[in-house]
């Protein structure tokens, strides 16, 4: 469920009508729902109920300082695979030691950032990915002086299913050490200096649809922490990733809740001694956030009907990049008996691929209506660009009955401001 409903036959943001926003802000334009997000985090806290849990939020899903911040109130930490995302999370106020460094390939001054924060107390745990990351982090530790709390990824060699694009889990994917070496990864871990062994880590894709891929990836992961264990190797944490899918499109997709996720996690990992780290990503933000356009143009007569928006694949590529299916709604409802037409949704950049969907059928549209395109507060404005020089999309976040832009679209001024002219040209 989430706060973009009709009401007296339009669309709202909890409440606030999305005209309102568009009037105001302009389109395209993202608005999220503060309640949503917080529907949302609420739903993970209660499905880790009885476990001892970290819920760190994947910062790369939705990385707005506000956003960050109001999951930083709910008691939220943060997966973060750059300087940049720590910086985010740190200034939203997410406590260091709530914060895990995920990632296949962080810099040595990335790692000294984790590691100099929480005055010099550092991050709760690096996630590392190769026996190569492992040296780097201990010549850094040592070199501050510190130590570097380290579990390591796993790569389990599950098919998570869902889009090639990003499933993570597979012994051919980039991710993780590939688990027959695991036990040597974790022999190395004693020999160099200033690390220490917290846990154990895996990520095995996103937008997973079914549990079948989590519990085949858990029971890999929970026979090697025996196998650890036996070696010696201190192991409490247990970073079981992100990956849970949303519902897109009620008509596809039929995702576990949290809750069911949260059940067999907890089946699998009792009597373990364990703390569990959840990192999710999209099941908090996805559908907490929409993408808010107009119709500029319409184009038909020839082979297809054409809606042409003002907002194109740089705003939100998904569809451009995986073939994503993302419900797009008039925001005015249209009348019960209105003539439905299979509309080719696209916008306005100059490549074939800037199609959000084909063929959708849709009551008919005039030029100047509002459409809402679902589920775009997960990897929607984070992934956006500023290709065929189009200002990069704001941001709005509602609560009740405000709403406040936060992100502002930059003008074409500032946008040429950040590119100099050498005059040897
Ligand atoms: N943890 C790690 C280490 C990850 O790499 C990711 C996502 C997550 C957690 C969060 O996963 P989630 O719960 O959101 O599925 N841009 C793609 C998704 C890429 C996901 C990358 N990693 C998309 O738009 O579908």
């Amino acid at each position: 469920m989430n706060h973009f409903q009709y009401k007296q036959g339009q669309l709202w943001a909890e409440n606030v009508p999305l005209v309102e926003i568009a009037q105001s802000v302009g389109t395209p334009v993202y608005v999220y729902s503060a309640a949503t997000f917080t529907r949302h985090f609420n739903a993970f806290t209660n499905a880790s109920a009885g476990m001892d849990h970290l819920i760190a939020y994947s910062v790369k899903a939705n990385s707005n300082l506000a956003i960050l911040t109001l999951l930083a109130k709910l008691g939220a930490g943060a997966d973060v695979v750059s300087g940049g995302e720590l910086e985010r999370a740190l200034r939203a106020g997410i406590a260091p030691d709530k914060i895990v460094f995920s990632g296949v390939g962080k810099s040595k001054d990335e790692m000294r950032a984790a590691l100099a924060c929480n005055q010099g107390g550092g991050i709760y745990q690096f996630n590392v990915e190769s026996v190569s990351e492992l040296i780097a982090l201990s010549e850094v530790a040592t070199d501050m002086g510190t130590t570097a709390p380290v579990a390591l990824r796993i790569n389990p060699d599950v098919n998570a299913g869902g889009h090639e694009k990003i499933s993570t889990g597979n012994a051919e994917n980039k991710f993780g050490i590939d688990i027959t070496l695991a036990r040597a990864a974790y022999a190395k871990i004693r020999e160099l200096p200033s690390l220490k062994v917290t846990g154990v880590d895996m990520h095995i894709g996103s937008q997973i649809n079914t549990l079948a891929p989590f519990e085949k990836a858990m029971d890999k992961i929970l026979d090697l922490v025996k196998v650890l264990r036996t070696d010696g190797h201190t192991v409490k944490n247990y970073d079981v990733g992100g990956g849970l899918g949303i519902c897109y499109d009620e008509d596809t997709d039929k995702p576990p809740l949290p809750a069911d996720y949260g059940d067999m996690v907890k089946r699998k990992t009792k009597g373990h001694d364990l703390k569990i780290i959840f990192e999710p990503g999209r099941a908090i933000a996805g559908n907490a956030g929409i993408l808010l356009s107009k119709v500029r143009y319409i184009k038909s007569g020839g082979a297809r009907n054409f809606l042409i928006l003002d907002a194109a694949m740089n705003d939100l590529i998904r569809p451009a990049l995986y073939g994503a299916n993302h419900v797009i709604e008039p925001v005015r409802k249209k009348s019960e008996t209105s003539e439905i037409i299979a509309y080719d949704v696209v916008g306005p950049v100059c490549e074939t691929g800037d199609t959000f969907t084909k063929m959708r059928e849709m009551p008919k549209m005039q030029e100047g209506d509002l459409v809402a395109i679902r589920s775009a507060g997960a990897y929607g404005a984070v992934q956006s660009s500023e290709y065929n020089t189009r200002p990069q999309v704001p941001e709005v976040l509602v609560s009740g009955d405000q709403y406040a832009v936060i992100r502002k679209r930059p003008s074409i001024q500032d946008i040429l401001d950040r590119e100099d002219v050498p005059n040897w040209i």
